[in-house]
C-alpha cells in the first residue's frame, strides 16, 4: 500500500502555536502508523507565504515580505523536529518550482474557458482571504475572524465553480469517506444543496503585488487559494513522474474545520476543471482552545509548542493531544489536563507497568526471557485481550479515531497491570515447585509490553524507542516495528536479554507545574520486593471531607452558543445556581431536566464560555465498546435535594 498525507501550509504572518502542532502531530502519527503496517509513505508539510495578511505583517516589520517569509517559514521549518515530525518533503509557496506549475494550471483552465474576467462587489474577510456570503456571516461579522468583512468592489478573474456543483455533489454522495467525520461531510452538502457562486481567483495588483502574476494578465495576480491549494499537486512534481504516479492517487489532507470550503469545495472542482482526479480524503478535526476559551493573540493565551515539549516533554504532548481530543469536535487545553494525563496514563499505568515488569524479569530471571510453560485460563484471556486491541488499535488509527485506538491501548495496559497482582509473580517465585508458571506469567507480562513498544511506536516515538531498546531489540526488528497480520501472541524469543532501562516518564507535581517549568527529575524508585503499590495518589479522611458533593436537581439545561462540549445547567442545591458542564456529546438538554445528579458544592467559580460556573455535576467516565462516555452520577434510594454525601 501506498500513502501520502498532508497537512495544510501554514501562513507564515504568525508564529507556529499549538493547533498548528496537533495537525502536524496527526499528520505524522498517521504516517508513522502507515510505515508501520509496512506502507510506502510521503507527508508533507510546508508554508503559505502569498497574500494581504503577509504583505501587511512584513510592512508593519519594514522589511522585504520575501525576507519576513523565510524568516517565519524558517520558524515552522524548526518547529517540527522538536515534535519528531518528520516531513518527507517542506513545500513553500515561493519556491519557484511550485510558481512555474500553479501559471501552467492557470493557463490551462482559462484556455480551456472554466476563468473569466468580471466586475464583482462582495464582502471581503482579510482574514478568511475570501469573500464571504451574507448566510455566513453572525451578527454581520466573520464567525472566525469575529470582524465585520469589508464591502469590495472590483474587476477581477473568476473560477466556474459553478460549473462542477453536481458533479461534486454526486461524487461526495457516492464516496462516503471524501469528507469525514460525517457532520463535515454534512456540513459540505448541506452548503452544495444552494447554488454555488463562482470563485474570484485574483487580485488587482494595485492592491497586491505580493502573489503569483497571472500568466494572462499581468496587471493581477492569483488570488491566495488558487495558489495554495496547488501545493499538494506541486509537492509530487505534478503533471508527471514517479512520485506523482505513486502518491496522487492515495492523496489524504488533514486541515481543521476553519478551512473546509476551500478544501471540500474549490479544490475538488479545480481539480475537476483540471482534469486532474480528485484527491481520496479529507480529515477535519476541530479546533483547540486554551482553558475553554478560543485561544488569540489579543487574549494572550497563546501556546508555543516549544514550550509544551520544554514543560512536558515531546512525548507527553502527542500523546496529550491525540488521547485528549475526539477528531472532529473541539478540545481544551490546560496544564491541569496535560499533567493529569502525565501522572496517570503514563507516569502511573504504562510507566509502572514497564518498570516493575523489568524489575521483576531481572529479580527472578536475571534479566533473560524465560521459557513459558502451558497457557491457563488468566493467559488465554490476557492474550485474547491483546489480540482485539491491537485489532481496535488498528481499524481507529487507519480512520483518525486516535482517541479511540489510545483507549484501546490503554485496556491492554491496565489487563497487564491487573494480570500481575491476580498472578502474583512475588509469591509464585517463593516456591520452588511453581517455577514454571511464574516463567508462564512473566513471559506473557514481557510479550504484553513488546505489543505495547509497537503500538505506541507512531504515537510516542520517544519512548518507543527507549522501551525498544530496554526489551534487548534494534530500531528496525520486525519484532516491534512492523505490525503482524494475526497469530502474533509469542514473537518474544526465550533466551533474549532485556538491557539496562531509563525510566519512562517521571511524575509532575501538579501543584508546583504551571506550565512553564522545566520537567522534574525523576524521583528515585521504591526497591521492589513485594507487589509495588503507587501510595502517592492516597488522601486523607480530613482532605476528602473539604469536598461538599450534594444531592442536586436540574431544573434547567440549554447548550451553549459555539461549544460542543458544553451545557448550561440550573441545579437546585437546594438554592439555584449555574453551572457549566461538559457533557453536551452525551446528553440532550431537555433529557437532563428533572434528573437528580451529585454535585460539588463549593468549588471556587470559574467562568467557562464567559458563563459563571459555581460549582460541578459528576459523572463516571467509562469506555463502552471503545468508546468514551461521561455517565452522569446520582443516588441509588430517595434523597431530598442538598443532602450532603459522606
Ligand atoms: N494557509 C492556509 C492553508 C492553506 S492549505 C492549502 C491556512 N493557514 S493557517 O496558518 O491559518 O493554518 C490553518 C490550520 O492550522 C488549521 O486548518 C489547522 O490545521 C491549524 N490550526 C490553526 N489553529 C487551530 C486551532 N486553534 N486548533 C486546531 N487547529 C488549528 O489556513
Amino acid at each position: 500500500m501506498t500513502t501520502y498525507i498532508t497537512t495544510p501550509i501554514y501562513y507564515v504572518n504568525a508564529q507556529p502555536h499549538l493547533g498548528h502542532a496537533y495537525t502536524t502531530i496527526v499528520a505524522d502519527t498517521y504516517s508513522r502508523f502507515c510505515r508501520l503496517r509496512g506502507d510506502e509513505v510521503r507527508f508533507q508539510t510546508g508554508t503559505d507565504e502569498h497574500g494581504d495578511k503577509i504583505a501587511e505583517a512584513a510592512a508593519l516589520e519594514d522589511v522585504e515580505p520575501k525576507e519576513y517569509a523565510d524568516r517565519i517559514s524558517g520558524m515552522f521549518r524548526d518547529t517540527w523536529p522538536l515534535l519528531h515530525a518528520k516531513p518527507d518533503n517542506f513545500i513553500r509557496t515561493t519556491d519557484e518550482d511550485h510558481i512555474r506549475t500553479v501559471r501552467e494550471i492557470l493557463q490551462k483552465v482559462y484556455d480551456k474557458g472554466d476563468i473569466y474576467f468580471d466586475e464583482y462587489s462582495g464582502l471581503y474577510c482579510r482574514g478568511c482571504e475570501r469573500f464571504l456570503t451574507e448566510k455566513e456571516l453572525v451578527d454581520g461579522n466573520c464567525p472566525d475572524h469575529q470582524r465585520p468583512p469589508q464591502e469590495i468592489a472590483e474587476q477581477n478573474y473568476f473560477f466556474r465553480m459553478s460549473n462542477y456543483q453536481q458533479q461534486l455533489i454526486d461524487h461526495i454522495k457516492d464516496n462516503p469517506e471524501f469528507v469525514t467525520p460525517e457532520r463535515y461531510r454534512n456540513e459540505v452538502l448541506s452548503f452544495l444543496s444552494e447554488p454555488l457562486e463562482d470563485l474570484c481567483i485574483s487580485r488587482p495588483k494595485s492592491r497586491l503585488t505580493w502573489g503569483i502574476e497571472l500568466p494572462f494578465d499581468n496587471n493581477f495576480v492569483t488570488y491566495v487559494w488558487f495558489d495554495a491549494l496547488i501545493n499538494y499537486l506541486t509537492g509530487l512534481g505534478y503533471p508527471s513522474g514517479e512520485k506523482y504516479d505513486t502518491f496522487w492517487p492515495v492523496a489524504e489532507h488533514v486541515i481543521a474545520k476553519d478551512i473546509l470550503k476551500p478544501h471540500a469545495i474549490y479544490w475538488p472542482t479545480m481539480l475537476m476543471s483540471m482534469e486532474v482526479p480528485l484527491y481520496k480524503k479529507l480529515h477535519v478535526h476541530g479546533y483547540w482552545n486554551v482553558d475553554d476559551t478560543k485561544m488569540s493573540k489579543s487574549i494572550g493565551n497563546v501556546v508555543r509548542p516549544a514550550e509544551l515539549v520544554e514543560a512536558y516533554g515531546v512525548d507527553t504532548l502527542r500523546y496529550f493531544t491525540l488521547r485528549e481530543m475526539s477528531f472532529g469536535l473541539d478540545a481544551s487545553f490546560s496544564s491541569q489536563a496535560i499533567v493529569a494525563r502525565q501522572n496517570s496514563d503514563l507516569a502511573n499505568d504504562i510507566g509502572n507497568l514497564y518498570s516493575r515488569s523489568i524489575a521483576m524479569l531481572k529479580k527472578y530471571h536475571g534479566g533473560t526471557i524465560p521459557q513459558p510453560g502451558d497457557e491457563e485460563e488468566v493467559d488465554r484471556d490476557l492474550r485474547e485481550l491483546a489480540e482485539r486491541v491491537v485489532q481496535t488499535y488498528q481499524e481507529n488509527m487507519s480512520i483518525f479515531q486516535f482517541q479511540k485506538g489510545l483507549q484501546a491501548v490503554w485496556e491492554l495496559v491496565s489487563q497487564a497491570n491487573k494480570y500481575i497482582v491476580t498472578n502474583e509473580p512475588w509469591a509464585l517465585a517463593k516456591d520452588e515447585a511453581k517455577a514454571v508458571r511464574l516463567a508462564t506469567v512473566m513471559y506473557n507480562v514481557m510479550e504484553s509490553l513488546r505489543l505495547l513498544t509497537l503500538v505506541l511506536r507512531p504515537v510516542m516515538p520517544e519512548t518507543a524507542a527507549k522501551m525498544t531498546t530496554g526489551l534487548g531489540y534494534g530500531e528496525d526488528d520486525p519484532a516491534v516495528s512492523l505490525l503482524p497480520e494475526g497469530g502474533f501472541w509469542g514473537v518474544l524469543k526465550p533466551g533474549m536479554r532485556i538491557q539496562k532501562i531509563e525510566p519512562l516518564f517521571p511524575r509532575i507535581d501538579a501543584k508546583k507545574h504551571m506550565g512553564s517549568e522545566k520537567q522534574e527529575k525523576p524521583k528515585k524508585k521504591k526497591k521492589e520486593n513485594v507487589a509495588p503499590v503507587e501510595l502517592e495518589g492516597l488522601i486523607s479522611f480530613e482532605s476528602f471531607k473539604e469536598v461538599d458533593i450534594r444531592v442536586a436537581e436540574i431544573k434547567a439545561a440549554e447548550k451553549v452558543k459555539k461549544s460542543d462540549r458544553l451545557l448550561k445547567l440550573t441545579l437546585a442545591v437546594p438554592e439555584e445556581r449555574t453551572v457549566v458542564a461538559g457533557i453536551a456529546e452525551y446528553y440532550s438538554p431537555e433529557d437532563l431536566v428533572g434528573l437528580k445528579v451529585l454535585a460539588v458544592a463549593n468549588l471556587k467559580p470559574a467562568k467557562l464560555m464567559g458563563i459563571p460556573s459555581q460549582g460541578m455535576v459528576l459523572a463516571a467516565k467509562s469506555v463502552v465498546d471503545g468508546e468514551e462516555r461521561l455517565v452522569l452520577t446520582g443516588v441509588l434510594g430517595d434523597a431530598p435535594v442538598g443532602t450532603r454525601i459522606s
